[in-house]
């Protein structure tokens, strides 16, 4: 049985869901070439910084519900072991959130690059995080979670492959 899911589990899900939009449009144009020709991946990549913001706000909003519903204690060593993809991932959102405007981009040239590189490290650890913390009594949301973060992780895998193809037939 699929358990019915609370405010936490659907502001984790739309966090998920907002957070693989910011990870379409460069995905899309390098898988799928033809998505190129259609205004999709534009109109994503002219929204994607705000996109990102409404995903950190949802995962603020999840991480707050879940850290006062299991008497999170700040203290305790152990309580970051046990949330660590959530936690390190949550920092992760916050230094996007923070550092994506011009003002930053300008500031911190290329290590600007260098650090939203870091969306690739949450979008591993938001795999390990939902298969981890929900296995054993998924709700309704749990597959389409693991649907989506998984698919977006493949892809990723094939725009690397690619990549590093093209760079190979551009040294011969
Ligand atoms: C920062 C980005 C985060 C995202 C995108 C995210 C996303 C998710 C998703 C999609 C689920 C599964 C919901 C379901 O299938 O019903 C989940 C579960 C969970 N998350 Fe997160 N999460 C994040 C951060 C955090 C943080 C900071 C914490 C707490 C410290 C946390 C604690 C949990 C817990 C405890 C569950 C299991 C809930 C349950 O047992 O029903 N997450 N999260």
């Amino acid at each position: 049985m699929l358990d019915t899911s609370p405010l936490a589990n659907y502001l984790g899900f739309f966090a998920l869901i907002s957070y693989i939009i910011t990870l379409l449009p460069t995905t899309l144009r390098i898988v799928f070439p033809r998505t190129k020709k259609t205004e999709i991946p534009k109109l994503l990549l002219k929204y994607r910084r705000q996109i990102g913001i409404v995903a950190f706000l949802f995962a603020l909003g999840h991480g707050v519900l879940l850290v006062r519903k299991r008497n999170f204690d700040f203290f305790a060593l152990q309580t970051y072991w046990i949330y660590v993809q959530g936690v390190v991932t949550f920092i992760i959102f916050t230094l996007l959130t923070i550092t994506s405007n011009d003002w930053s981009v300008k500031k911190l040239k290329r290590n600007w690059k260098k650090l939203h590189e870091l969306t690739y490290l949450a979008m591993f650890l938001l795999v390990w995080h939902v298969i981890d913390k929900m296995w054993g009594h998924w709700s309704y949301l749990t597959p389409l979670g693991i649907v989506g973060i998984t698919t977006i992780t493949v892809l990723f895998l094939v725009r690397k492959m690619r990549e590093h193809q093209n760079k190979l037939s551009k040294i011969k």
